[in-house]
């Protein structure tokens, strides 16, 4: 089993490129098999998640041609099945934005209902709401989601939660309804506004996205396109707080320094130097890092999708910091593998109440979603001593060559898959 071996001690310094980002391309890749004609997608992320949904996607005849490794050509006109099966949903439930979009196309989708995963229950009544107020029938049977109607007809929805899967999928469903949508409080993360730029290339007429009211026109047909996916916002964050937590001076290149502002935000509170220019962010960490407080929003608050990374920072600081998770429930899981590291935190409830220590010590942990082994391996770079991690197919699930990126800042960290590798690598760094 593949794990990555680490030295901690070296502050992270250099220059880091962002990739495209994971969950922008997740719904991209999926309403592009919303037209007959060819479109062209650049800077998808080379993930686990994203080759899975293009796997799925294959499996009902999409054809999707990989023109280079961020580069992919997709054409949707001799789509088979509108089924999608178990296997995919198991292996990433992103797969579920299938279903919008093969609603919105053919007005009928089936697709394996989503279980709950490591991070929480993750129930999906907010798609169901809104497919059913666009006039689909909607049932559960065998364990499959099957929707599908005569005609779709625009409404008007309200999220009774800020979701930005049901933001997606009922985005997508309504750009290719009759008449108007109104979708009332939304989801603003960059990914929706990204998903509606791409669909509005291809013909659809939505507006309002990056606010909490999306209003969409259904037109009857989408075109072909070329476009390019947004940096990724969680990357740059977590390569941000890398540089924090290894008291380092790392340069996040291509990013949309916009999307970082709730990161740089807490990063300046806590002690660091935050430096933005066009498509990039510096982040210094010369002192020691300070304690705060902070709770996960819908963006534009400060995401779920960082907690654990900071959190590992606050696990350094001087004095006592408060998280609270206010998106999943199961969120704090790794906090017990941080402790095996000497982080001294109690979780009550969705509440982590951080001692700051001075130092961590390598451990052997285990990844348990893919944030929070991102932010294992974060800790473990600024270790004493070795740190092992395991079950880092999380964490290839959504960063690109991680280790390879870190390698090239200064990191001793190697993928090795056998206890032969890792003595080498214990070798090696001595
Ligand atoms: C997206 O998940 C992201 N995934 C997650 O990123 C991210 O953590 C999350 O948004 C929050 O930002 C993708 O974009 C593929 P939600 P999603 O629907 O869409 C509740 C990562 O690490 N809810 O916004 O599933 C839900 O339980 C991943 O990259 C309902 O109650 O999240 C949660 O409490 C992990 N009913 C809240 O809403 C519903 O029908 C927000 O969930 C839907 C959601």
């Amino acid at each position: 089993m593949e794990q990555y071996a680490i030295k901690g001690g070296n502050p992270l310094v250099g220059e880091v490129e962002i990739g495209g980002a994971k969950n922008a391309a997740l719904a991209i890749l999926a309403a592009a098999i919303m037209t007959d004609e060819t479109v062209l997608i650049e800077n998808v992320p080379d993930v686990r998640d994203t080759n899975v949904l293009i796997q799925a996607m294959e499996s009902i005849g999409v054809i999707v041609n990989r023109i280079d490794r961020h580069t992919v050509k997709i054409n949707a006109s001799h789509i088979h099945d509108l089924t999608i099966e178990d296997d995919y949903i198991k292996k990433i439930r992103a797969s579920y934005y299938l279903l919008g979009a093969l609603l919105g196309k053919y007005k009928k989708a089936e697709v394996s209902l989503p279980g709950g995963c490591n991070i929480g229950l993750r129930p999906i009544d907010q798609h169901i709401k809104g497919f059913r107020a666009l006039g689909a029938n909607v049932r559960i049977e065998h364990g499959l989601i099957i929707t599908e109607t005569e005609e779709l007809k625009g409404n008007h929805i309200y999220l009774d939660v800020v979701s930005v899967g049901a933001t997606i999928n009922v985005m997508m469903a309504a750009a290719m309804a009759a008449g108007k949508t109104t979708i009332e409080n939304a989801a603003k993360e960059p990914h929706v506004v990204d998903l509606a730029n791409f669909l509005n290339s291809m013909g659809a007429d939505i507006k309002g996205a990056g606010t909490d009211v999306i209003r969409i026109k259904g037109v009857s047909r989408l075109h072909g396109s070329e476009y390019t996916i947004i940096p990724d916002q969680i990357e740059a964050g977590t390569f941000m707080f890398a540089a924090a937590v290894t008291k380092g001076d790392v340069m996040v290149k291509n990013v949309i320094p916009k999307h970082l502002e709730s990161i740089s935000a807490k990063l300046l509170e806590i002690g660091c130097e935050v430096e933005e220019s066009d498509d990039a962010v510096r982040v210094v960490a010369s002192k020691p890092l300070g304690h705060t407080h902070v709770k996960t929003l819908p963006y534009p608050g400060f995401p779920t999708d960082m907690q654990p990374q900071i959190v590992v920072a606050l696990g350094l600081s001087q004095g006592t910091s408060i998280v609270t998770e206010s998106i999943f429930e199961n969120r704090f899981k790794y906090v017990d593998e941080l402790t095996r590291m000497g982080a001294n935190i109690k979780v009550e409830g969705n509440t982590a109440i951080i001692d700051g220590v001075t130092r961590y010590t390598g451990a052997g942990i285990t990844a348990p979603d893919l944030r929070a082994g991102a932010a294992l391996v974060i800790a473990g770079l600024s270790a004493e001593g070795i740190t092992v991690v395991d079950d880092i197919k999380f964490i290839e699930r959504g960063y690109e060559d991680f280790h390879l990126k870190l390698q090239s800042l200064g990191a001793q960290i190697e993928k090795v898959d056998t206890e032969r590798e890792l003595q080498k690598f214990k070798l090696k760094v001595g």
